[in-house]
């Protein structure tokens, strides 16, 4: 199948990476590496989240941060929200769009967000009524699309159902994660067309941890089937503090190589992109996790 002309990069770096490290790190800080990838072209930038900060405490000052980026025409500065609350807070911080999370694991679903799957969605309804009634966009995510670290496999059905009732609840579009990383091409491309038959490919994205090595294989795959969203950290940072020992996303610097190589438009300054992975390693004093950061920085 041909591939893709054009992929949107969702960079997850400054939520998913940054959630997940040890450390604190400033509001200053985040909203330095925000404006930077803002700056190397990235045109979506989850910036933060609104849960629990007795869940998620590198996520606690995520208002301060919204509230601190200068913000660049046309970039999407979006926040995860778990529930009505995290809305506000979102909404009162200028978040302009906002990605509500479940999963295809139950037992996922109840170390993360400590409610069931089916619980989960009717949490969502008023964050999406409220969503609608501000204008924001909502975007939905899935959990353990290909394994659970509770429960090993999930079947690919389970993830068309979940997708299915994200899509009827109004998300413009469903990001399917790979949150441990296991998957294999085989396994993406089972679970991207069983959800197909529900979802128009046009409207769901992916979102690979890399802690098998798996995921630019993976996104080579989702790219053939059709996918032209795929998620990405800046550095590789990151994991799921609910999934012990995944590590980040694909490593965005990564990402955009292999789409240049392809020829595939993105929009995105490699250059740029280094320089904002370098600031936020030496930040926060950590390797980076992306392969070809390290390669041309040796160079
Ligand atoms: P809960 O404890 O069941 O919530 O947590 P609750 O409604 O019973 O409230 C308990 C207390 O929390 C109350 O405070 C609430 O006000 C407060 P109290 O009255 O006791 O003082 N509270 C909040 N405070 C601030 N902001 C909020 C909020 N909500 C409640 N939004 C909850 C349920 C969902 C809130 C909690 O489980 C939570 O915050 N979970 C989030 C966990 C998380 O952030 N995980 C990582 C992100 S998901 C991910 O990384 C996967 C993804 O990348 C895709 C992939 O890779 O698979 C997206
Ligand atoms: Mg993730």
């Amino acid at each position: 199948m041909s591939l893709p002309k054009k992929v949107r990069i969702v960079e997850v770096g400054p939520r998913d990476g940054l959630q997940n490290e040890p450390q604190p790190i400033s509001a200053a800080v985040k909203i330095r590496l925000i404006e930077q990838l803002a700056d190397a072209g990235i045109r979506y930038i989850e910036a933060g989240s609104f849960v629990n900060p007795q869940w998620v405490p590198q996520m606690a000052g995520s208002d301060e941060v919204f509230q601190g980026i200068t913000r660049k025409p046309g970039v999407t500065y979006a926040a995860l929200t778990p529930n009505l609350k995290g809305f506000e807070r979102a909404l009162a911080s200028g978040a302009t769009e906002v990605a509500i999370f479940a999963a295809a694991s139950e037992t996922f679903s109840q170390k993360n967000i400590n409610c069931s799957i089916d619980e989960s969605l009717d949490r969502f309804a008023p964050v999406m009524a409220a969503a609608s009634a501000a204008n924001l966009p909502v975007r939905g995510y899935i959990s353990c699309v290909v394994g659970c670290p509770y429960e090993g496999s999930v079947v690919a059905e389970k993830v068309k159902q979940v997708a299915e009732r994200l899509l009827q609840m109004g998300c413009y579009e469903i990001s399917l994660g790979d949150t441990t990383g296991v998957g294999t091409p085989a396994d993406i491309r089972r679970v991207i067309e069983t959800s197909a038959k529900s979802v128009p490919i046009e409207q769901l994205a992916v979102h690979l941890h890399d802690t098998y090595g798996q995921a630019l294989a993976n996104i080579y795959a989702s790219l053939e089937m059709g996918i032209a969203v795929v998620d990405s950290s800046i550095a590789g940072l990151g994991g799921c503090p609910y999934a012990k020992g995944a590590s980040g996303n694909v490593a965005t610097e990564d990402l955009v190589y292999m789409l240049n190589g392809l020829g595939i438009e993105h929009g995105i300054d490699l250059n740029k992109l280094l320089a904002a992975g370098r600031y936020i390693t030496t930040q926060l004093g950590r390797d980076t996790g992306s392969k070809v950061a390290k390669a041309l920085e040796k160079r």
